[in-house]
Formats: C-alpha cells, sequence, structure tokens
C-alpha cells in the first residue's frame, strides 16, 4: 500500500494480542555477522524492513550469498571475510547498517564507497571515521564527514577507545573492526549502550571481555578472532512494540498485548518509564530466546502522571522519547526529558520535530538543546486536540508516534511520507488496525 499521506482518527478502544516485527539491531548484526563468518549462518525472524533489506543487499555486494528461504528465514552464507565490492553500498535511511557496515569493512583490504537516503547523507559520520582511522582505515568523504564517502581498509592495529557519546553504533564498528586488528581493541563506555554486537560476537564463537570498571563498562577484544556461522532467532523489536502499547495506554477501554518482545535490559528504559508514570503493563512469559530474554507485555488504558526521566536512562530508550513524549501528552503533568541531544542526529531531528509536531496537535512543549518538557493536559480542561498534519521529515519514528497520538486525541492527525514507516514497522498500519485502530 502505497499512500501520501496517512492518518488517524479516533475512534474504539484497542483490543488485541500481536507481535511486532524482529529486532531491528539484532537483524542487521545478525546478516553482517553472518557475512564475516565462515559456514553457514540461519536466521528466523529477521525483520524485513527496507533498512534491514539494504543491509542484505550491501552483504551480497560484499562477496556473502545471503538468501530469503521463508517468511522472516534467512540464511547467510560467508566468506570467512568481506571483498571489495564492484558498486556503490546504498544503505537507504539505516544509520545502524552503514556504521556498522564500515566497522566490518575496515578490516579488510578493499575499498568501498558508501551512500544512503536524503536523512542517512545528513547523518554525522566522523563519530565512526574518527576511531577507525585510530585503527588504521582512511576515507575520502564530503565535507563535514558526511556521505558518500570512500573507505579505504586493511592492516589495522588494535586501540583503546573511550566513547565520547552514548553510541553502540559507534561502539559496534570498533569492535567489527577490531576483530581484523593487529592486537587487542578495547571500547569504554561511560553510560553502557545496547550489547547486542558482544553478545552475538559470542554466539559466533568470539572472545569478548566485557567488565565494569569505575569509569565504565569496558569491552575487551583480541584481534584476529574468526567468526563461525550460527543460528540466529530474532526476537520482537520492543522499539517497534512501544507503539501499540502505548496507543493502547492512552486509550479509552483498551487492551493489547504484544508477545515475544525482547527484554534486554539495555533496552526496557521506555518499560521503567511508564511504569513510574503509572502505566498498567503486566509482563508474563518471560524465557530464554537465542540468548536474549524475552516476554509477553500487556498495557491496559491507564491514568498517566508526567514524571522526570533520569537521564542516564537515555541510551536504553534513545529511540523511544518520541512515542513517550506522545504518553506524556496524556499524562497529569509535565514529564522533563534531558540528556537526549543524540535525538537530533536521529533520522530527523527528533526533539525539533516532536516539539513541532505536538505543538500543532495542541499539547504544550518547551524545546531545550538537549531535551524537552511535555505539560500533559489529562486531568485539565485540555484534552489533547489533534486535528492536525504533521511533517516528519521522513522519519519513521515521528510518524508512528503522531498516529498513535490521533487514535486518542479528539480529531484526526495526519502524517506525511508515511511510506518510510516501512523501514523499521512494515505492517504497522495492518497490525494496528487489526487491533481497533482507524488508520486509513
Ligand atoms: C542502534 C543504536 C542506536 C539507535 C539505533 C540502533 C544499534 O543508535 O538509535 O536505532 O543498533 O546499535 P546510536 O548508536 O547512534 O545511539
Amino acid at each position: 500500500m502505497t499512500l501520501a499521506v496517512l492518518s488517524a482518527r479516533p475512534g474504539a478502544a484497542l483490543r488485541g494480542t500481536l507481535r511486532v516485527p524482529g529486532d531491528k539491531s539484532i537483524s542487521h548484526r545478525a546478516l553482517i555477522l553472518g557475512a564475516l563468518a565462515g559456514g553457514t549462518t540461519t536466521i528466523s525472524g529477521l525483520l524485513e524492513g527496507e533498512d534491514v533489506l539494504a543491509t542484505a543487499k550491501a552483504m551480497r555486494a560484499f562477496g556473502a550469498q545471503v538468501t530469503r528461504t521463508g517468511e522472516g528465514d534467512w540464511t547467510v552464507e560467508g566468506q570467512a571475510g568481506l571483498a571489495e565490492p564492484d558498486d556503490i553500498i546504498d544503505c537507504g535511511n539505516a544509520g545502524t547498517g552503514v556504521r556498522l557496515i564500515m566497522g566490518a569493512a575496515a578490516g579488510f583490504d578493499l575499498r568501498a564507497t558508501f551512500t544512503g537516503d536524503a536523512s542517512l547523507r545528513k547523518r554525522p559520520m566522523g563519530r565512526v571515521l574518527g576511531p577507525l582511522g585510530l585503527l588504521g582505515a582512511s576515507w575520502l568523504s564530503r565535507e563535514g564527514d558526511r556521505l558518500p564517502l570512500t573507505l579505504s581498509g586493511g592492516r589495522l592495529t588494535g586501540i583503546r577507545y573511550v566513547l565520547p557519546m552514548a553510541s553502540a553504533q559507534v561502539k559496534s564498528a570498533i569492535l567489527l573492526a577490531g576483530l581484523n586488528a593487529a592486537g587487542e581493541t578495547l571500547v569504554l563506555e561511560p553510560e553502557a549502550t545496547r550489547d547486542h554486537t558482544e553478545r552475538m560476537l559470542r554466539a559466533f564463537g568470539a572472545q569478548v571481555e566485557v567488565s565494569d570498571e569505575p569509569e565504565g563498562r569496558l569491552i575487551r577484544l583480541a584481534g584476529g578472532q574468526t567468526l563461525t556461522g550460527c543460528h540466529v532467532d530474532v526476537p520482537g523489536d520492543p522499539s517497534s512494540a512501544a507503539f501499540p502499547l502505548v496507543a493502547a495506554l492512552i486509550t479509552p477501554g483498551s487492551q493489547v498485548t504484544v508477545e515475544g518482545v525482547m527484554l534486554n535490559s539495555l533496552r526496557t528504559g521506555l518499560i521503567d518509564t511508564l511504569v513510574e508514570m503509572g502505566a498498567d503493563l503486566t509482563i508474563t512469559g518471560r524465557r530464554d530466546a537465542g540468548g536474549e530474554e524475552v516476554g509477553d507485555i500487556t498495557a491496559r488504558h491507564s491514568a498517566l502522571k508526567g514524571v522526570v526521566v533520569p537521564p542516564g536512562r537515555a541510551p536504553s530508550m534513545i529511540d523511544e522519547y518520541p512515542i513517550l513524549a506522545v504518553a506524556a501528552a496524556f499524562a497529569e503533568g509535565p514529564t522533563v526529558m534531558r540528556g537526549v541531544g543524540e535525538m537530533r542526529v536521529k533520522e530527523s531531528d527528533r526533539i525539533a520535530l516532536m516539539a513541532a509536531g505536538l505543538a500543532a496537535c495542541g499539547v504544550g512543549v518547551e524545546e531545550e538543546a538537549e531535551g524537552f518538557t511535555v505539560v500533559g493536559t489529562a486531568g485539565g480542561n485540555h484534552p489533547v486536540r489533534g486535528r492536525a498534519t504533521v511533517t516528519t521529515h521522513g522519519d519513521h519514528r515521528i510518524a508512528m508516534s503522531h498516529l498513535v497520538l490521533g487514535l486518542a486525541a479528539e480529531g484526526a492527525v495526519t502524517v506525511d511520507e508515511p511510506s518510510m514507516i516501512a523501514t523499521s514497522f512494515p505492517g504497522f498500519v495492518e497490525l494496528m488496525t487489526g487491533l481497533g485502530a482507524e488508520l486509513g
């Protein structure tokens, strides 16, 4: 379905049980590690969103045989290394894709040219290129370290690097490059970020040591390690589950269960925050799925109250602030979100776009350089108005967040560029409609 715009109308309560697509972070990593490994990697539950499909295509270009064998089922025949691609690598909208692939490619004696869509070409690559340069890679980029850029890899030497920003993408790029560097690579992260790369490297047979030091979390990886293909079972993406769960919390009479959601504690900051706001959320069936904890999360319509979100929680919910801001719009009192400057360098400037979109929907927002405050309306005389058209700048999470708002507002909310939702959450409209949402 291709629509120029998409609208959400307030309507019935949302009810039902669903599964969301596989986790985006794990899906990218499964394809990249599968290509780096020797032998066969089988993947089930892969997110078949455009971002991940771009990574699959890229891994083919670097020499791996990547085959779709069924819905969410893929195999990767790795060549125990990457070969120089014949053509430009287009990573589409995916920051994770391009940054991790650049890290992986830097370890090999090759040149590769990377580009992406208009959003990705505006995003900073220097944060990855800097440490890759210290390892020994070189590159030629557009002004300001923007894509397109050509990277030359090979003959790397391990480094000790302190992450200047909480970024799992930067950490992962360094570790993937370090795999093929001489000596050890150490990354110190003052604030812990998602650890899927460390976990998956171990599943592929690499030795990765992690220790908690006074200055932060230290990851240590010896160079020259080989990876062996394995099976990766991709759990449901908590960043996607956030949309139906918050929709249920703010829409009267709703009860929604999302099954098989990943519960890695470095990803569940939104759940913790919503519970502090008074959300009726229950988690059942906690179990292990391929090395990650998963569970079934049920959300029921709740009277929410505003909170101050601890800045230190940001890395565990960095992609969830847009939908948290929507929950906050329906809460009683202000919700303060600080220490989230990284939101400004995502697929869009998410602080600016949430502030503009919420204001257009009649919600009070105060924007700061590294944060924002949303003044909730519940309990007052000003229910969330809606009745707006929101500019998304092609950002999937800005679009889905405002559509969720529209389901519980006084009047419909329309977003532009809804096709971008398919980058991370294919089937969003169908799944939400299945719960009773009025989207179209
Ligand atoms: C991701 C890390 C985060 C997140 C992105 C996925 C990953 O980005 O926003 O959607 O898979 O490593 P940063 O590393 O830039 O914080």
